[in-house]
């Protein structure tokens, strides 16, 4: 490596690893924190945002340029799931070369701050880097490269990663197999998804591995398709430890009501359940700032979510894809919507974020 570009990694390490004050900008302490609220052995957790800046937002990457930031994510939450940071396109960005360097950051941060860590993702059909996607690999080559990615991945942080999505977003909403645009799948057959689960357990035996997908908060035939599935290959033996619904809600679509019965019922196949990405995003009025109702109706979504988390009693990992509005990914995926996180700009407190630590307290 190039002596400027080790003393850049050097600087990196040291300063994106240090504790960060424990009292968060607005809090005036940490005993009003979520992490604080929660009970024991729960985790309340938060995308780390950034792996590279959004088309139309070109802020400087959250974790590793803004201080603040960092300050409150780490007083506020005890897990942390990199937003992009470990997906194949930043953490893997040419055949036979991989960029550690934000995702090495964000473990020693979340050792630092004794915090847990959701690693994200194995195997999934977007933000694949150019090399794989319109690579001419045979058969045999693809399997090796899926092998090596996820045992030299996992390998790395064995030990300190609590739980990793897996597989992610494998079945379309009507419950069928991706296999038209998951290259794993399309190339290697349904087979492939075991055998990574396979791997990964191999690379690091202590990691908790998951399905992940959207959509499948309530009974319906996509969560209807992971439940047959994880079913058979329990049976067969493959080492599937949980099923997680990633909580990408909308004010414009109903709550779903039966997210605790469908968290129950994955529950009782030995499965531990988490909600991984949870955010609210709304429709907002011409002046850009949700109305009073809106805020209330996003408060009672996170509200609810958390509950049904809570009340199974296998579900002891919520975590929110960001927690301040400035970063979220949806104003850039949703054109007119936003708003969707806990957070002000100024990491200010939305009615939502009193309603999750609320939630929390109440069960300590
Ligand atoms: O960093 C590059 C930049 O260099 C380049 O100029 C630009 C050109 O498009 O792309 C930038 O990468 C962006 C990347 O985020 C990093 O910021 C991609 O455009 C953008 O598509 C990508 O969006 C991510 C999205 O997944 C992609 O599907 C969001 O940040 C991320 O929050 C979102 O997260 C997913 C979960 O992983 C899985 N569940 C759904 C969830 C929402 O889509």
């Amino acid at each position: 490596m190039k002596p400027a570009r080790l003393i850049l990694t050097l600087f990196t390490a040291v300063t994106l690893s240090a504790p960060v004050a424990s009292a968060a900008p607005e809090t005036g302490g940490h005993h009003q924190t979520l992490r604080w609220a929660a009970p024991k052995g729960f985790h309340i957790g938060s995308a780390v945002a950034g792996g590279g800046h959004h088309e139309n937002q070109p802020y400087p990457d959250p974790f590793t340029s803004d201080r603040p930031y960092r300050r409150v994510l780490a007083a506020e939450f005890s897990s942390v799931s990199p937003e992009n940071q470990m997906k194949w396109e930043y953490i893997h960005p040419e055949r036979g070369r991989y960029n550690f360097g934000t995702a090495d950051a964000i473990v020693r941060f979340a050792q630092q701050n004794r915090q847990v860590v959701r690693g994200h993702t194995l195997l999934w059909h977007s933000q694949n880097p150019e090399w794989l996607e319109k690579g001419t690999f045979t058969k045999d080559e693809l399997r090796a490269i899926l092998r090596e990615h996820i045992t030299t991945v996992v390998g790395r942080y064995r030990g300190r990663i609590q739980q990793w999505d897996v597989a992610n977003e494998i079945f379309t909403d009507t419950g069928a197999l991706r296999t038209a645009d998951n290259i794993w799948i399309r190339e290697l057959g349904p087979g492939i998804v075991a055998d990574a689960f396979r791997w990964a357990h191999q690379a690091d035996p202590k990691a908790k591995l998951f399905f992940n997908d959207y959509n499948v908060e309530s009974v319906n035939a996509k969560s209807d398709a992971y439940y047959a599935l994880i079913k058979d290959l329990r049976a067969a033996g493959v080492p599937v430890h949980g099923f997680s619904a990633q909580g990408h809600l909308s004010l414009d679509y109903g709550f779903p009501d039966d997210l605790e019965r469908n968290l129950k019922r994955f529950a009782g196949l030995g499965l531990q359940t988490a909600l991984t990405e949870v955010d609210v995003r709304m429709t907002l009025p011409a002046s850009g700032v949700p109305t009073e109702a809106q805020l209330r109706q996003q408060a009672d979504y996170y509200q609810r979510m958390l509950t049904a988390c809570l009340n199974v009693s296998s579900c002891r990992s919520f975590t929110i894809w960001g927690f301040v509005d400035k970063y979220s990914w949806v104003p850039v995926f949703f054109q007119g919507q936003g708003a969707a996180t806990v957070m002000w700009d100024d990491f200010s407190r939305k009615p939502a974020y009193d309603a999750l630590r609320s939630t929390l307290a109440a069960r300590r």
